[in-house]
């Protein structure tokens, strides 16, 4: 089958029209929009209605593994959305009331608004993420991706050199502490030890070159703090420039799926007092 598709940057992303998640569950429909996954790298499907807990679930598992919470990590964190394979991206608490500025939950969840890709401090990381508008907020909350192979393929030679066979190491509470979140207790820390990858890898499905950086990277192996710092910051101002940046405006009932291992992404700033903004998220994983 073809999908209909509406280029939204010149380089990556597009909206398909047309396609309720609900309905194309064929095998021949996922493979379509893995094609089209794997060209565009993020892609953005609208509906009039969104979709159900279970249905975005289910429609994940067609795309690949789907990954769950093992146990509640961060202490004092209620469930909202009772599903362990859903990362409730919301500004709200367990009741549904806006999390009060000083809260430590919310001040995680403002780390998505630091430079990143999903689970890259796991093993078996992050691929695809689904993520769902319920509620957004009138103004701002935008989910800004940029293009990591373009990225890539655009680095000077003497860079790609540079970057061969070297590994980073990612951890998730490193970027929680950048992003301005307390210190996590060592049962916290010890939930999610840290992951070693490639800090360029070939992309398993569209044998793309890919620059694979993260807010969630401390370190690079063999390599002194200070030039890993500044190494990462120099990648991480080339993967910014707006040539390579596109920001989805929302609409409730649009599901963005992106390519952890393609892009980069982040959420941003909305008045987060204010206004209500109910995303979640669905994972799927590396085997
Ligand atoms: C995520 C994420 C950003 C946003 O769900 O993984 O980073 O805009 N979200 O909510
Ligand atoms: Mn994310």
């Amino acid at each position: 089958m073809t999908l209909q598709t509406e280029q939204l940057h010149p380089l990556y992303a597009v909206k398909i029209s047309g396609f309720d998640m609900r309905q194309n569950t064929s095998l021949a429909d996922i493979a379509a929009l893995k094609e089209v996954l794997d060209e565009y790298a993020v892609c953005a499907v609208p509906h009039e209605v969104p979709l159900t807990n279970e249905e975005h679930i289910g429609f994940g598992a067609l795309l690949g593994p789907v990954a769950r919470k093992t146990m509640p990590k961060i202490t004092g964190t209620g469930a909202r959305v009772p599903h362990n394979e859903i990362v409730d991206q919301s500004n709200l608490d367990g009741d549904g009331n806006i999390y009060p500025d000083q809260d430590k939950r919310l001040a995680y969840k403002r780390a998505n608004r630091l430079w990143h890709t999903d689970m890259s401090y796991r093993s078996n990381r992050a691929t695809w993420s689904l993520l769902s508008a319920h509620v957004c907020p009138p103004e701002g909350g935008e989910t800004e991706t940029t293009d990591m192979r373009a990225v890539y393929d655009d680095l000077p030679e003497k860079m790609k050199g540079r970057l061969e066979g070297l590994v980073a190491e990612h951890c998730y509470w490193h970027s929680r502490l950048l992003g301005g979140g307390p210190e996590p207790t060592p049962e916290e820390r010890a939930s999610r030890p840290p992951a070693q990858h490639s800090l360029v890898h070939i992309h398993p499905t569209s044998g793309r070159k890919v620059l694979y950086i993260a807010s969630h990277v401390r370190s690079i192996a063999g390599m002194p703090d200070d030039e890993a710092k500044d190494l990462l910051e120099e990648l991480r101002a080339i993967a910014l420039q707006p040539k390579y940046v596109y920001a989805y405006p929302w609409n409730v009932g649009d599901v963005l799926i992106w390519d952890n291992l393609a892009t980069m992404h982040r959420g941003t700033d909305f008045d987060d007092q204010k206004y209500v903004r109910d995303m979640r998220r669905v994972t799927c994983r590396e085997q």
